[in-house]
């Protein structure tokens, strides 16, 4: 067999380990070719790729990044692909291609499987957002690194009392947020599932001084909003992927706490800092088992399916059913912590 493996949108801690996975798997176990495309679907339309063997893969298990690099894919490309789908098979003699990605990759997938590209996707996100697998990888990554500053930022916000305002990713669901914000024990969370009243974070805060702790850290989602008219804060225009360009809520927030409470508010930015570096074990575990199980689909013949956690299974769901709606962080999670404004 002759697998293509890509890798497209935002980058994400474990990438590499699916890549290393499938290799070893389709060459170890059945001898196959694997080629890679470079910068994600851009190296399939352009027809730029090189060969994947046990020595190009050997020590990037712990690597963050791809080493094939990534891009996101404009509609008209993407069309352009769909149309030329079965050119493509025959231009690179491809039996199976493996993209990695997430909503918008896996999108294309679908369309690419639907134009009759022999697909088998597999899922990963920092935002953890993707329906129809409880987890992805890099999303384990980017939570230790939030709460990591938070442990970290509690104790200089301690010390000059001061109100931080930590901004992490997350454009439509909010789990990182969540869970980082959880686990640092952040004062409050703000997701883009419940817009927040700002005046609910001022009580919070004084109530917080009041009773003697002179120092808060609010973990705040890149999508979150406030309540409509209670606060300066415009939708950003939609770019040309077809995501909102934020406004910078955790600047703009940080300046209206300072501005009600009289008090010193600073906005941390963690950005893309969440997505770089070394990935987590859990992360490296769970990008390994994908891979393998995505060659092992392949060879099945169950194309049109991606790779997905199932409590601790690794089950193939329909690519048409992972990527119909966005897996955003349900009322009863956001009940479990009292920290959710
Ligand atoms: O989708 C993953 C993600 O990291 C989001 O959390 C974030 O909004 C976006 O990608 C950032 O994208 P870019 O790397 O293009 O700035």
């Amino acid at each position: 067999m002759r697998i293509g493996v890509l890798t497209a949108g935002g980058d994400c801690p474990g990438l590499n380990a699916v890549i290393r996975s499938v290799v070893h798997r389709a060459v170890t176990a059945y001898g196959d070719e694997v080629i890679g495309f470079e910068d994600g679907y851009a190296g399939l339309l352009d027809g730029r790729y090189r060969t994947l063997d046990l020595n190009a893969v050997s020590g990037i298990l712990a690597r963050g990044g791809t080493i094939l690099g990534s891009s996101r894919l404009e509609r008209d490309r993407l069309r352009e692909a769909c149309e030329n789908a079965s050119d493509m098979i025959h231009r690179f003699g491809i039996d199976a291609l493996i993209p990695i990605g997430g909503e918008g990759t896996l999108t294309a997938a679908r369309m690419l499987s639907d134009a009759g590209l022999p697909v088998v996707g597999v899922p990963k996100t920092i935002d953890n957002d993707i329906s129809s697998t409880d987890r992805t990888f890099g999303f384990d990554t980017a939570v230790t690194v939030a709460t990591e500053a938070m442990d970290r930022l509690k104790t200089t916000a301690e010390s000059h009392q001061r109100v931080m305002v930590v901004e992490v990713m997350g454009r439509h669901a909010g789990w990182i947020a969540l869970e980082s914000g959880m686990a640092a024990g952040a004062h409050a969370i703000c997701l883009p599932e419940r817009p927040f009243d700002p005046a609910d974070l001022v009580k919070m805060v004084e109530e917080r001084f009041a009773r003697g702790k002179k120092f808060a850290v609010i973990c705040v989602a890149e999508g979150a909003h406030p309540v409509e008219g209670t606060m300066d804060y415009g939708k950003g225009e939609i770019d040309k992927f077809g995501h909102e360009r934020f406004q910078g809520i955790g600047t703009a927030l940080a300046h209206e706490l300072e501005k009600r409470l009289g008090k010193e508010a600073k906005p941390v930015i963690l950005g893309h800092v969440q997505r770089g570096g070394t990935p987590t074990a859990y992360d490296r575990v769970l990008a390994t088992r994908f891979g393998w199980h995505a060659v092992e689909a392949a060879h099945r013949g169950e194309f049109g399916r991606m790779t997905a956690l199932r409590g601790t299974d690794i089950v193939m769901v329909p690519l048409a059913e992972a990527v119909t709606e966005l897996k955003r962080v349900p009322k009863d999670r956001m009940d479990e912590t009292e920290s959710v404004f």
